[in-house]
């Protein structure tokens, strides 16, 4: 079935999207009737990303570290097609390390792609944004509020997005420019999760622990992308959305008292 055209019209401008989620949520948003212009590190990638997107898509090069080629492909989408109305930053990088195994660099690098790399997007876009009326989108993770092992960095740097995405929110809203995250569960088939559960054994115990017994498709994701671009949010600001199936609500780990009532599992 095609999707209504929410979007006609509008100009998406998607960081980290030459895979995953993002690149997900690119082809929804070009789905949904938008003119779309996405943007990662590899000149390849996103130049095969940008094709996938469809007709009309722009995959710029460009690393989020670098405020001045940020700027420079905010002003080249500007340039093609008018003032920008969504601005979603979810590049991001992980990996598995205790913090005695990780190097100050190590630590770094994860905090200036995610957390830098968000301030650089968001403040970058900001003179180049419909006023009123832009929707700025950070990509979190439940790793902002959860300790978790082996990811002190992740963790460190996602918590820095939350607050950020809450301070924009407080001093771009005068502006009408609404600033929100997304913090997905663990979503299928992504790399976030080939690196966070490797094996057949760790995937099993991951959807074991949520709520709704599986991972998050990378559509589900989108589609919490596309309502927050629409008309029906206009007074959501400075709202961190879990869309994780419950993951974060609690703790359905399979701890002791479940094994006193299995009968009463739902
Ligand atoms: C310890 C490591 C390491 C590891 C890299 N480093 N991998 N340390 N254990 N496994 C250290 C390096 O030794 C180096 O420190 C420093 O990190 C920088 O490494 P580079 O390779 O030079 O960095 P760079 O090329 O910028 O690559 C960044 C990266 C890489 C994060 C390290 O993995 C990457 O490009 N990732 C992008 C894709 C990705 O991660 N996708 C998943 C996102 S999912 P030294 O001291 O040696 O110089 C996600 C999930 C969130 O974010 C939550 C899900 C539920
Ligand atoms: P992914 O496919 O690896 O996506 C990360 C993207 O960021 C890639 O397109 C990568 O492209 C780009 N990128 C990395 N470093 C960059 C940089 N310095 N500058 C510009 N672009 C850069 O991972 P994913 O699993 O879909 O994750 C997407 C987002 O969702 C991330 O923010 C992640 O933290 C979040 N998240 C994921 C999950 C999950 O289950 N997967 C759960 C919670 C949150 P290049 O390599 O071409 O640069």
């Amino acid at each position: 079935m095609a999707q209504e055209q929410t979007l006609a019209g509008k100009t998406a401008y998607v960081a980290g999207a030459s895979s995953g989620i993002n690149l997900g949520i690119a082809k929804r948003f070009k789905a949904a009737g938008a003119n779309v212009v996405i943007i990662s590190r590899s000149e390849d990638k996103i130049a095969a990303a940008a094709k996938e997107v469809g007709d009309g898509c722009i995959g710029i090069a460009a690393d989020v570290r670098d405020y001045a080629a940020i700027e420079a492909s905010l002003k080249r989408t500007h340039e093609a097609f008018g003032d920008i109305d969504i601005v979603l930053s979810g590049a991001a990088g992980n990996f598995v390390a205790p913090a005695l195994g990780m190097s100050a660099n190590g630590f770094k690098t994860v905090v200036d792609i995610d957390l830098i790399g968000t301030f650089n997007v968001l403040r970058a876009s900001f003179e180049f944004l419909r006023r009123p009326g832009a929707s700025l989108i950070s990509i979190t993770a439940g790793q902002a509020e959860r300790a978790s092992l082996y990811q002190a960095h992740v963790c460190a740097a996602k918590a820095g997005i939350n607050m950020l995405t809450k301070c924009l929110a407080l001093e771009w809203g005068p502006a009408g420019v609404r600033v929100n995250a997304i913090s997905p569960g663990p979503i299928a088939e992504t790399e976030g999760m080939a690196r966070l559960a490797p094996t057949d054994e760790a995937e099993a115990r991951v959807k074991s622990r949520n709520p709704m017994r599986r991972y998050g498709l990378k559509d589900e994701i989108a589609d919490m992308a596309i309502f927050l671009s629409s008309p029906q949010a206009a007074y959501v600001n400075g709202a961190i959305i879990p869309v994780d199936g419950g993951s974060g609500a609690g703790d359905a780990s399979g701890n002791a008292l479940m094994n006193y009532a299995p009968a009463y599992q739902a």
